[in-house]
């Protein structure tokens, strides 16, 4: 088969599209012929050295898929040669063939193109885990989701307003229209107002932080989270290292959650399929969500892909097609 491949870990240029083996599938596991895969930020950390995969794991990049199924294991029963399928993967996604576990895939709803399903995986589960699972959400809490333009936080907005929770998002300005039209109420540019000082003005404060930010962020999330509030940090875009005033953690009984999503178990990652295919796919099939697409492109534009999102140009999903 063909992937993009690394001719060594570092910038955009070392990207290219090549000759690699085929996976080959265990019992329990489908090889999916790849119509579109979807970036995201995690591969840029990848390209870069600073993110391997878990082991096990193949080294191409790409964390979600959509496909049709080319072949299956002896013990795959409910799924057949020529479904069409998206899923996420612990890696290999950047390739004509992937092989996936069967009790991570999804069947694409009738009426939804392969690229568009290519783009679900990653990010609402990612927001699923996040809004469902940590934070048992629920209707009016106030949800304040930072880099409310990104794949994760649209995902978020929306599973955010299945719930009938209100939401706040910081994003550059040119992407709150974006925001707004999927439900987002309050709008901030973090370059030129303090999210703080307008959640503190508009609201009083907020029942769950979604974060992606990390340093700058931290001590400032902690002031706008209300009594028994929580903060789950997804990402570290801004930094690593923090002090914090423990009494501020205390007084308000604010829990905070570390979390990630391809280090998990296998039968977790299948639980929380399962979980989202039941009470939430769905919504993809009546309207009421979709996948956001910043740009949609060939695969062997890869190279413009990763500088797009490197530089921080994309809102929502960038996906790329495999003829
Ligand atoms: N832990 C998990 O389970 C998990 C799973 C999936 C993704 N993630 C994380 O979720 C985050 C979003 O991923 P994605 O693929 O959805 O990203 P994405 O679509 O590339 O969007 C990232 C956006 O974040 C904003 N941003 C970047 N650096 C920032 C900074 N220092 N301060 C404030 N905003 C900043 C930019 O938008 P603006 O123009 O608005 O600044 C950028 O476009 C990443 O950190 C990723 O690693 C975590």
């Amino acid at each position: 088969m063909q992937a993009v491949q690394l001719k060594s870990f570092g910038t955009t240029d070392q990207l290219y599209i090549g000759e690699y083996p085929d996976p080959s599938i265990s019992d329990r596991e489908v090889l999916i012929k790849v119509k579109a895969f979807a970036l995201n930020r995690a591969d840029l950390l990848q390209r870069q050295g600073k993110y391997p995969p878990p082991p096990g794991e193949s080294e191409i990049l790409g964390l979600e898929v959509a496909g049709e199924i080319i072949a299956i294991g002896e013990k795959v029963t409910n799924y057949h040669i020529g479904d069409r399928v998206f899923t996420l993967v612990g890696g290999g996604g950047y390739a004509q063939l992937v092989k996936s576990q069967e009790n991570m895939l999804m069947h694409i709803p009738q009426q939804m193109a392969y690229h568009e399903a290519a783009g679900i995986a990653e990010t609402f589960l990612t927001a699923w885990q996040t809004l469902v699972w940590h934070s048992r959400i629920k209707k009016d809490d106030k949800v304040l989701i930072h880099a409310g333009a990104s794949g994760v936080g649209i995902a978020a907005i929306q599973i955010a307003k299945f719930f009938g929770a209100r939401i706040a998002i910081s994003a550059s300005a040119g992407k709150h229209a974006v925001c707004r039209s999927y439900g987002a109420e309050i709008c901030i540019d973090y370059r030129k107002e303090s999210f703080e000082e307008v959640i503190k003005r508009e609201w009083g404060g907020v029942d769950i932080v979604v974060d992606f930010i990390g340093e700058p962020y931290f001590n400032k999330n902690l002031n706008v989270l209300s009594v028994d509030g929580k903060m789950i940090i997804l990402g570290l875009m801004g930094g690593i290292m923090s002090e914090i005033n423990l009494i501020r953690l205390l007084s308000k009984r604010i829990t905070i959650i570390g979390s990630t999503l391809r280090s998990r178990t296998e039968e977790y990652k299948a639980q929380l399929t399962a979980d989202f295919k039941t009470n939430f796919l769905p919504s993809f099939t009546t309207g009421k969500s979709k996948v956001h697409i910043d740009s949609l492109l060939p695969w062997s534009a890869i190279k413009t892909a990763h500088d797009r999102m490197e530089a921080n140009l994309n809102t929502g999903k960038i996906i790329m097609t495999i003829d």
